[in-house]
């Protein structure tokens, strides 16, 4: 891993703003969820734009103008076909190179970290940028306070290059599973093959994200706690070493429970929900992003990454943090920050 970069679009709605029309509180979305405001985008800002600009801060951060191949995790592409990632090349100015989409929902940026990797390893690429980007509020049915609450907009990139194993910034193993048996409880039912767009669907708000979250609450923490688990042995750590664990941020809750389980104790798990709610694919690179700029993650760190996500998905992998000249973004707060660190 050789840089990182966030964007986040402008805009912040708080709990109170969507409590105006939500029969929703406060204080009921703060304690079952853990958030207090997100970003979300305006219209005519979708994701193309908020990987673009992700996607510039993290070749920034790696201190380089090109890269052999983008990748973009999104939930939320431009279209249904094609994908956003050709698009995104072409707008860094980088058109001619490899790019697709990864489309694994909130898991979205481990899926497409080990396709990175992969795409490294195999000679397709010297240098891959991956980038979760999510425009989730496109997709969320405004009325429906059980999904409005929860996400939130944004993107963060990490680009990636080959190197050495031992080498802080090495990508250790990543651990990947599906269980596709499950996949109504978090779905958009209408505006595919299976229930196509050119007629009507059974329901309009078929066309909008809908998630069975009391069931997916329950899959979350066991899945994500086991593929975690798995990346753990597979690295040959023990949970008493991992410096930095950065699971997906669906719930504050399931987060803090995925961590019980493991034994990691609180200090050492990454946490932006409060901020930025659920910002599905986009949710890791900006907890590197600002746990990067903030001195949080130093050079040699080992580093947990867990997710969990639509499908169901599930993945985990681990890391050592790399030495970063920079880290950029527009996170409230953060700026462009040089870090001092090693
Ligand atoms: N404001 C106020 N009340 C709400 C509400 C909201 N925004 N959303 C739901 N409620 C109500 C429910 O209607 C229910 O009312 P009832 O008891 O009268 O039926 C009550 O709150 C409790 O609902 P429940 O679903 O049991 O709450 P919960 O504690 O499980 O929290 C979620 C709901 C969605 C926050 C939680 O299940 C969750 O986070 N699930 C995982 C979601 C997730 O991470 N998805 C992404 C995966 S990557």
């Amino acid at each position: 891993m050789a840089g990182v970069g966030a964007w986040l679009p402008p805009r912040v709605v708080t709990n109170d703003d969507l409590a105006r029309h939500l029969d929703t509180s406060d204080e009921w979305i703060r304690s079952r969820t853990g958030i207090a405001r997100r970003h979300l985008v305006d219209p005519g800002t979708a994701t193309a734009i908020l990987a673009t600009e992700a996607g510039v801060m993290a070749l920034k951060s790696a201190g380089c103008g090109d890269v052999d191949s983008v990748i973009v995790a999104t939930t939320t592409p431009e279209r249904l076909c094609p994908a956003t990632a050709p698009q995104v090349a072409a707008r860094l100015g980088l058109a001619g190179i490899a790019a697709h989409d990864v489309s694994a929902v909130c898991t979205g940026f481990l899926y497409g970290l080990a396709t990175a990797a992969g795409q490294i390893a195999t000679g397709v690429a010297e240098r891959v940028l991956l980038i979760g980007a999510e425009a989730f509020s496109t997709i969320i049915n405004p009325a429906d306070r059980e999904t409005a609450v929860i996400f939130g907009d944004g993107a963060g990139a990490v680009v990636l290059r080959a190197g050495a194993a031992d080498e802080p910034g090495a990508v250790g193993p990543c651990v990947l599973g599906s269980d596709g048996d499950l996949s109504d409880l978090i779905m958009v039912p209408a505006g595919g093959s299976g229930q196509r767009a050119s007629g009507l669907a059974a329901h309009p708000d078929d066309y909008y994200f809908q998630m069975r979250g009391r069931d997916v609450y329950r899959h979350a923490v066991e899945r994500t706690t086991e593929a975690a688990g798995a990346a753990l042995e597979r690295a040959g750590w023990r949970a008493e070493d991992v410096d930095r664990l950065v699971p997906h941020q669906a719930n504050a809750r399931i987060c803090a429970a995925i961590a019980e389980r493991l034994g990691i104790p609180p200090e050492r798990q990454a946490s932006n929900i409060e901020r930025v709610g659920n910002t599905a694919a986009a949710s890791i690179p900006l907890l590197l992003t600002e746990d990067s700029a903030r001195g949080r993650l130093v050079r040699g760190d080992r580093v947990l990454l867990a997710a969990f996500g639509g499908g169901l998905t599930w993945g985990a992998a681990t890391l050592t943090w790399p030495e970063l000249g920079t880290v950029a973004s527009n996170m409230p707060g953060l700026g462009d920050q040089p870090v001092g660190v090693g």
